[in-house]
């Protein structure tokens, strides 16, 4: 399917942000492991988290919908889960994939994950290795170390696990195995990823320690039900926030949006980029979250590199748009990581954003963008990859004339309303 966008003038207006998708995952499968009954408020809907839910459902957790985007999960605790009667089918999502890995792996039963075309590319060692050194039975079905994968549960060690890269799925993975090792396990990561699996599992009553780069969760502790609210997503929140930014005589007020510190990246990076964004109303929680005002800014190129690149991880691809707009140069390195998302992000980037007349030029580990210079419409292709789609919607409704997205319903991996969203903001005369 295809979406077209032609040029907005100007992008103004307040926004209700949909919830973030890693907090939604993180609390249906924590509120499923906990005795008694959890409410989701504000849960993300979207095609990833619906994968998570019906995952969990098919292993015995009753989860119901009480509308008005809230969920209410009927945890059975830590040993509650039930043989799924069948191949558990997580869709796109590398993160249901990935954490599910470490749960499945300490189960009494055996399991199979399997998901769609792109999450049959993308790596899956990076789980299959810690987890067997704690001593899961996991394995790529295929022998190509990717999905579907076989799992049968087993008991397990604790670890001292030295991860090779910076990803909270790996980092998630270990630990929701390690809720059922025989002694603490703790990951070292290069640099800190999201941090929200330690917020919610200490919230749920486990015990986790962190210390920089270092965290160590204890095994078997009593997790017990606790209502949760999910804050608005950041990442999502970040393609608005670019139209605003570029289009002149622009104003946007996004509500409750998360701004968990290891996600922050991207705000980090626009305001070097002289990009006016103020927070306000800031309140502290499991997850804290502010309202985030943003308005059309006079932007220049900067460097973001090595520990800016985790907090910043799903927003390349929208600032690599943003630096199209921003005088001078901007180099994005040391995100090697950005070939193995949803697409290889990098080549995805560079060949859509050249087709729109882009000086933009590819590393081995990022991208070169030489900004200032106006985008014109094009035929260009979304790969399937969500963050791919809407950061080309952006770049259209910033670029003169028109621009087709083909694959454009990707977009409901994370944020079905999106082009509702951004209309809805559009001013055109
Ligand atoms: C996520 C972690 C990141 C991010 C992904 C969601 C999570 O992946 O890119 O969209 O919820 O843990 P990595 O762990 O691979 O960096």
């Amino acid at each position: 399917m295809s979406v077209f966008v032609s040029k907005v003038k100007s992008v103004r207006g307040k926004v209700a942000v949909p919830g973030d998708k890693s907090v939604t995952h993180r609390a249906i499968m924590i509120a499923s492991l906990s005795k008694g009954d959890t409410v989701i408020h504000h849960f993300l809907r979207c095609n990833d988290t619906i994968s998570t839910i019906s995952c969990f459902q098919e292993m015995g957790i009753s989860i119901e919908d009480l509308g008005n985007n809230e969920i209410l999960v009927h945890g059975k605790g830590l040993y509650g889960l039930s043989e799924p009667g069948s191949v558990l089918n997580v869709g796109n999502s590398g993160t249901t994939t990935r954490l599910l890995a470490g749960i499945l792996s300490a189960q009494s039963f055996a399991s199979e994950i399997r998901g769609d075309d792109s999450l049959n590319k993308r790596p899956m060692d990076r789980v299959i290795n810690p987890l067997t050194l704690m001593g899961a039975s996991i394995s790529s079905k295929m022998n190509n170390n990717s999905t579907p994968l076989i799992i049968e549960g087993r008991s397990l060690s604790g670890i001292i696990y030295k991860s090779p890269i910076a990803s909270a799925q790996v980092k998630s993975s270990i630990m929701l195995a390690g809720l059922y090792a025989d002694g603490p396990t703790t990951v070292i990561e290069p640099y800190i990823s999201r941090n929200h699996t330690e917020r919610i599992l200490r919230h749920f009553g486990a015990t986790v320690e962190t210390n920089g780069t270092k965290v160590t969760v204890y095994p078997r502790p009593h997790l017990t039900a606790n209502d949760i609210s999910v804050p608005g997503d950041l990442s999502s929140a970040a393609f608005l926030m670019t139209a605003a930014l570029i289009l002149p005589d622009s104003e946007l007020y996004l509500e409750h949006v998360g701004i968990n510190e290891t996600r922050l990246g991207f705000i980090t990076a626009v305001q070097q980029m002289g990009g006016n964004i103020t927070l306000h109303n800031a309140k502290d929680g499991i997850e804290p979250c502010a309202d985030i005002l943003v308005k059309s800014s006079k932007l220049h190129g900067i460097t973001i590199e090595k520990d800016q690149i985790p907090p910043t991880i799903d927003e390349l691809p929208i600032l690599t748009v943003l630096s199209c707009f921003a005088e001078g140069q901007t180099v994005i390195k040391d995100a090697k990581e950005l070939h193995f998302k949803e697409s290889d992000r990098i080549d995805a980037l560079v060949e859509n954003l050249s087709r729109m007349g882009a000086d933009i030029t590819a590393t081995e580990d990022g991208m070169i963008i030489n900004g200032g210079r106006p985008l014109h419409g094009a035929i260009v292709g979304s790969r399937l990859d969500h963050r791919i789609a809407m950061s080309l919607a952006i770049a259209g409704a910033c670029a003169e004339g028109k621009t087709e997205i083909i694959g454009s319903e990707c977009v409901r991996v994370s944020y079905p309303n999106f082009y509702n969203d951004l209309a809805a903001i559009s001013i055109n005369q």
